[in-house]
């Protein structure tokens, strides 16, 4: 910020009164802020995304399913699966010019919650299961908008993975599943993009709301992360405003009668006035950068913006199977087409809840579009196959099967009707309604070149799978999503997406299949902690039914020559370095296309429990047939390091690590290794629960506790026990009872006194002094 701004800033907060600050911190009706007329402060229009633009018609008015018409681009969870980043960021970028033109600062996305269970009602709204994919795709959606001056609202912080309860629910997650998993997504997002605005969840974190977590949003992600930006509340998540106040939630939306609070709380000296100034200083930034950035009668190409729509739905398709490359349809294939499926003529195509928008224009239908592509060359028939909602009816079936059998193809569509998947409400079950499973079953029966087309916002259990020759995930895919698919299956693209979420073959199979939504007391247990998605698939040897990373091509690639440089010389604690990846991928088939590189780093001999291997990097190229190209990486410190709960730091340690380069979490083509050392960094202090172990790790205590060990050995195990060895191998030398020992339980035993203790306490922090940085 420019210097002037910052003191325009200081000398309209030196002249508001206490009431005009609390009045800043609460909006002033359902989507805009408070204005302070008298001193030139405007109000700030928020509106919601990420699938478009969903701008109510008054500011009082929650406009669910009746806003402004605005392009329905595919759902987030579509957008995933293209892992382009490029494409991501153009889809944000038209988002904003259709904000800009309607006079809105804020969109309120991206949503980077993670994938926990495929059962989370609000999967469609969010990218991926794995942190580092969906932290990346956010970066590029908050600089699509800011790029365009339409601020971005990443939401939702954190651990709102589950939609059941979503107001009152505890999310119970362990330090190290936090940090790597749930809040990475965000902390990329800043550190990349800088958004305008983070959006408070509505639950609790591990006991306390996150609109009043300071821990969360002071330590964490003011302190810690530097974040400079505003932290709003989601709609209704405020229980206690002075609390968010100075837990450092800046602004609570919607309106609500909480501005006296904030008030009472500073004359009564519950909160000081200097942090609710830092608030409103934040707050007042905001304001300014909103106002600035407006681009007033800019108006919004809504035609480019459909065409966006179908690029980034064909982009997103992902290819699950293509046996005897039944696609893409061509020549004779195309004699007599049967498209069966109701939503083949009224498809489902977006998400329900907060993010629906009102399309532009009525959404493409995949069954108009081959209409209109084939053309008069060949024949399209149809049959609708299933009624409303999925239910099956025997007499559509008989129809659709009929239809069927006479073509020379049949594409058969179905997936999710909006009731099974929205927002405020978890899935009951994985598989797809009953009818839409007959129709399937019926038409494999009746044709061997059947193709399968699926809509749905997230995971879903395909039993028959394996006896589809070709199955095709189209998601929620916008306005354009029936004139997407159309274009794969006819080959005018090439399918190009990837997998952001595992779909698993049961139910049964998935993480958090025990702990979700809750444990019945409103506790939301994150019980397989670190092993989320494909790192649980992985653990536990479970074989999905197509993973992570997965999605194949009318075309092959291959991949050669990978080539990982060793860094130069170890740094204290390696910051600062990075590891030089690269390859070469070669288009080796016959068609133009697209490839997902995809890099995994594997821990050999992780001290701290860890996954099998964790995606750090990917790319997404384009290669002619023939063509190939070199795709280069960079992986730096945090690439390689844990989250150390008991440091509460990112450690970064000697080892050995993998680089796995493939085409999937399951089809890694190339491997190499690299070996990084590193000067430990300072250990955390010693304490009175601190195991015998630490303290006879280090040679400041080792020495003198050796004898009392030696006698604690002896009294538990007999005469014959071993005391402590020597030197740095003391520890190895002793009973793990022992070694497990906190050292105060020593006191207990009338080994050592309080004194004794407190001594070796200083003498250990006096060493780690003289050793810090
Ligand atoms: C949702 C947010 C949304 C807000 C405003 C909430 O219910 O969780 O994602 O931005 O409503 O519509």
């Amino acid at each position: 910020m420019t210097q002037t701004k910052t003191s325009r800033v200081a000398e309209t907060l030196a002249q508001l009164t206490l009431e005009e600050k609390a009045a800043l911190t609460v909006g002033r009706d359902t989507w805009t802020t408070v204005p302070i007329e008298r001193l030139g402060v405007p109000s700030v229009w928020l509106s919601d995304g990420p699938t478009g633009l969903r701008k109510a018609r008054g500011v009082e008015d929650m406009g669910l399913g009746a806003s402004v018409p605005a392009t329905c681009f595919p759902t987030e969870s579509a957008l995933g699966a293209s892992w382009d980043v490029d494409l991501v960021c153009a889809v944000a970028g038209a988002i904003a010019s259709e904000a800009q033109a309607e006079g809105v600062h804020v969109v309120l996305g991206p949503g980077v919650n993670l994938k926990r269970s495929p059962l989370c009602g609000r999967n469609f709204e969010y990218f991926a299961e794995d942190p580092v994919l969906s932290g990346e795709l956010a970066a590029a959606f908050v600089t699509g908008l800011q790029e365009q001056g339409v601020g971005a609202c990443v939401k939702h912080l954190v651990a709102n993975e589950s939609e059941t309860d979503r107001m009152i629910t505890d999310s119970v997650v362990n330090e190290r599943a936090l940090r790597e998993l749930y809040l990475r997504p965000f902390e990329i997002a800043i550190a990349k993009a800088a958004p305008w605005s983070l959006m408070a969840a509505y639950n609790r974190l591990n006991g306390t709301y996150c609109a009043e977590h300071p821990r969360l949003l002071r330590d964490i992600v003011a302190g810690e992360w530097g974040y400079s930006g505003v932290v709003i509340s989601d709609w209704f998540a405020v229980n206690d405003r002075a609390a968010g106040v100075a837990a450092g939630l800046h602004l609570q939306m919607p309106s609500a009668p909480t501005a006296d609070a904030v008030v009472a709380a500073v004359r009564e000296g519950h909160l000081a006035e200097e942090r609710l100034d830092e608030i409103v200083c934040a707050l007042l930034v905001f304001i300014s950068k909103a106002g600035a950035a407006r681009r007033q009668g800019a108006p919004a190409d809504l035609d480019a913006h459909h065409r966006l729509a179908r690029r980034a739905a064909g982009e997103s398709v992902v290819l699950f199977k293509n046996e005897g490359a039944l696609l893409p349809l061509e020549g004779d294939a195309l004699s007599e087409v049967a498209v069966i499926g109701l939503f083949a003529r009224e498809p489902r195509y977006q998400g329900a809840g907060s993010s629906q928008v009102v399309p532009t224009r009525p959404a493409e239908t995949l069954h108009d579009e081959l209409v209109a592509l084939i053309g008069p060359t060949g024949r399209v028939t149809y049959a609708a196959g299933y009624g409303e909602d999925g239910v099956a009816d025997p007499a559509l079936l008989d129809e659709a099967r009929e239809a069927a059998q006479r073509a020379r193809t049949a594409v058969v569509v179905v997936g999710l009707p909006g009731s099974y998947e929205e927002e405020g409400a978890d899935r009951a079950r994985l598989d797809l309604p009953p009818g839409h499973t007959a129709l399937v079953e019926a038409v494999l029966e009746a044709q061997p070149r059947a193709v399968v087309v699926l809509l749905n916002g997230s995971a879903v259990t395909l039993p028959w799978a394996e006896r589809s020759p070709a199955l095709v995930e189209g998601w929620l895919g916008g306005q354009a999503g029936g004139g997407a698919i159309a274009d794969v299956l006819l080959g005018r693209v090439n399918p190009s997406g990837k997998l952001a979420e595992t779909f698993p073959a049961r139910l049964e199979d998935t993480p958090a299949y025990l702990s979700f939504p809750d444990d019945g007391t409103g506790r939301v247990p994150f019980a397989e902690g670190l092993f989320t998605g494909y790192r649980w698939y992985d653990a536990r040897r479970i074989a999905p039914l197509f993973p992570f990373g997965h999605g194949l091509s009318y075309t092959t690639f291959s991949y050669s020559d990978l080539t990982v440089e060793q860094p130069a010389a170890p740094g204290r604690d390696g910051a600062g370095r990075t590891v030089a990846v690269s390859l070469t991928v070669r288009n080796t088939g016959g068609r133009a296309g697209r490839e997902v590189v995809q890099l995994y780093v594997r821990e050999r001999r992780p001290r701290l429990q860890r996954p099998d291997k964790e995606l750090k990097a990917f790319a997404k190229v384009a290669l002619e047939s023939g063509e190939e190209t070199e795709v280069r990486f960079a992986l730096d410190e945090r690439d390689f390091a844990v989250y150390d709960p008991r440091a509460g730091a990112w450690a970064p340690t000697s080892s050995v690590f993998d680089i796995l380069v493939g085409a999937s979490s399951r089809d890694i083509r190339a491997r190499e290794s690299v070996t990084l050392t590193r000067t430990p960094a300072r250990p955390a202090p010693l304490g009175r629960l601190s195991p015998l172990r630490d303290w006879l790790a280090r040679p400041a205590t080792r020495d003198s506790l050796r004898p009392v060990i030696g006698a604690l050995q002896r009294q538990f195990f007999g005469a014959e026990a071993a005391p402590p060895a020597e030197g740095s191998g003391s520890v190895d030398s002793i009973n793990g009872f022992v070694a497990d020992m906190p050292i105060a339980k020593l006191v207990m035993f009338g080994a050592l006194s309080e004194g004794d203790l407190a001594r070796l306490i200083a003498a250990a922090d006096a060493r780690d002094t003289d050793s810090a940085p």
